[in-house]
């Protein structure tokens, strides 16, 4: 293959990834992205750059052939997934054995598929789950720099009261109220006034089409268009696609040299790259930062990585659940698939919950009230190498979501009881199922600060190595948790680069 150095390269394009290659091109180093996703900016046959939820084709999909949509089925039937060509679409599944783990796919990773949702954690539990990070100067300083980079917005109050788009989020409010439960507004990068005028007609809709986990085509503030496209305008910053990072090994000079596959969009190699460099950001996302550390180490090309490295990993406590409501309380056929609003049960000391209460966009009306809860569950999971794959597996039995699945069902009792209503047996596949426990959106952890890394996200035992992603948070953060690892890297990155990088 061929060979080349950079100065730095920031392997992924996902929240900590792009927050590094900002900041480093701002300090006037080159740096080169690596990511083995596509860049999404390309209208296909339909005009349109992503495929909708409802009718997906092989832009929805990572190599599948067959979308694997996380509610698979409806009264059992099995309406929602399709047959597709493999391809290098945007949403990919990650399956281990006891736990498989939605990541986003291209040039600005998890922001092309998730709902966008822009949570602040709680100020204590942040404190205690990071307790060695400086609180004060992240809800000074890094918090609010992250919300207003990632162009955080939030829903008109009287417009959310009024729309058809936001009945289902009223309805579960209101049923929730009943139970003496209280609801908050969620902040989201969504743009809200281009989802009014989505509403009123006058923009092409998105949003109010049911898009948002194959790919959003407008109204989005995806990190391309915020964080990723500053960045390429420092001029510093080049990002590759289909450019996959398989090894990373050391030079007797201390650079790194990363071992790179590249592919065309049907999957087929093109070629092989040997990339050196000084500093080395791993922004490949709690799996892919954690597996490329764990191969790295049990393969003998970083021996010195400690034994925390492939630890403290957790599904942030997600548990997806469904309510059938009586037949009077309809949620609408008309549903916005951005949520807006979350169940607030966070203080309550036996079962804390965040529970945001998501759509169910089907186009038609189905009864459902869907939630996607946050429970504070203590179990983690641990990478290990498995030589035979060259793949990095997760030690994390079905048992372990236990305390998260028990916490949402005394939450969502609680409302049944309060409502007279009953769970939903038939969305979550085959089999009699309320509480989907085998899926995350939110893996964190693998990598935890202060353990695998230092207090910045310097890997321990290696100089100029670096992990900036939700593998430092370990496991849980009790909301969304894309602001805190975007919040997280640009604390991390301004120590690094004024201690390290101008240093060198
Ligand atoms: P992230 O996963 O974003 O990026 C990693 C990137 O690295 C990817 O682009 C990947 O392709 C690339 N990569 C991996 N390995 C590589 C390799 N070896 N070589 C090259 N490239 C490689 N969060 C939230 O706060 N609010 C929300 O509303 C939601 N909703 C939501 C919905 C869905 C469907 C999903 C899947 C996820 C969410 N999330 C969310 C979670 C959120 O998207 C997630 O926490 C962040 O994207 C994680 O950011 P990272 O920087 O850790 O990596």
């Amino acid at each position: 293959g061929s060979g080349s150095f950079v100065p730095a390269v920031v392997i992924g394009t996902g929240y900590g990834a792009a927050v590094s290659a900002l900041r480093l091109g701002e300090a006037g180093i080159p740096t080169l992205m690596l990511e083995m996703g596509q860049l999404w900016n390309k209208p296909a046959d339909d005009g349109n750059v992503f495929c909708g939820m409802l009718k997906p084709d092989r832009r929805s999909s990572w190599f599948k052939s067959r979308t694997e949509a996380p509610l698979g089925s409806f009264l059992w039937l099995d309406v929602i997934n399709r047959d597709i060509d493999p391809y290098a679409g945007v949403l990919d599944k990650v399956h281990f054995d006891q736990m498989s783990v939605y990541v986003g796919r291209g040039v600005g990773g998890g922001s092309l598929v998730n709902g966008g949702m822009a949570v602040v954690p709680k100020r204590s539990y942040f404190e205690e789950v990071l307790p060695r990070v400086d609180a004060a100067e992240m809800y000074d300083r890094y918090f609010p720099r992250a919300n207003s980079m990632l162009k955080v917005n939030h829903i008109d109050k009287g417009w959310f009261e009024e729309t058809e788009w936001y009945k289902f989020a009223r309805v579960s409010r209101e049923q929730a109220g009943k139970a003496g439960l209280g609801t908050t507004f969620v902040p989201n990068v969504y743009d809200f006034d281009y989802m009014r005028r989505e509403a009123n007609g006058e923009s092409p809709k998105s949003a109010l089409a049911t898009e948002v986990i194959y790919g959003n085509n407008h109204g989005k503030q995806s990190l391309d268009k915020t964080y990723l496209a500053a960045a390429l305008g420092t001029g510093k910053v080049t990002i590759e696609t289909l450019h996959q990072v398989k090894a990373i090994h050391q030079q007797p000079d201390g650079s790194y040299v990363l071992s790179v596959d590249q592919i065309d969009a049907a999957g087929q190699t093109v070629a092989h790259k040997e990339i050196a460099c000084r500093h080395l950001f791993l922004g490949a996302g709690s799996l892919g930062s954690t597996e490329l550390l764990v191969r790295a180490r049990d393969t003998g090309a970083l021996p010195d990585l400690n034994a925390e490295v492939g630890a403290g990993w957790g599904p942030n406590g997600n548990i997806m659940t469904g309510r059938a409501n009586h037949v009077w309380n309809t949620t609408g056929a008309h549903q916005s698939s951005i949520p807006a609003l979350g169940i607030d049960d966070w203080d309550n000391p036996a079962a804390p919950v965040f529970a945001e209460i998501a759509p169910m966009p089907a186009g038609l009306e189905t009864w459902v009230s869907l939630y996607l809860a946050i429970t504070k569950n203590p179990e983690r999971g641990t990478f290990v190498y498995d030589k035979a794959t060259d793949r990095a597996a997760l030690r994390w039995t079905r048992d372990q979501n236990t305390p998260a699945v028990d916490a949402a069902k005394s939450l969502f009792d609680r409302i049944n009881k309060a409502n007279t209503t009953m769970y939903r047996y038939d969305l979550f596949g085959p089999q009699l199922k309320n509480f989907s426990d085998d899926f995350c959106y939110h893996p964190l952890g693998g990598c935890v600060l202060g353990k695998a890394t230092d207090g910045y996200g310097r890997v321990a035992g290696y100089r100029n190595l670096y992990v900036t992603d939700g593998a430092l948070i370990p496991g849980s953060i009790g909301v969304n948790p894309f602001v805190t690892i975007t919040a997280l890297a640009e604390r991390n990155v301004e120590r690094i680069i004024a201690e390290d990088v101008k240093a060198a």
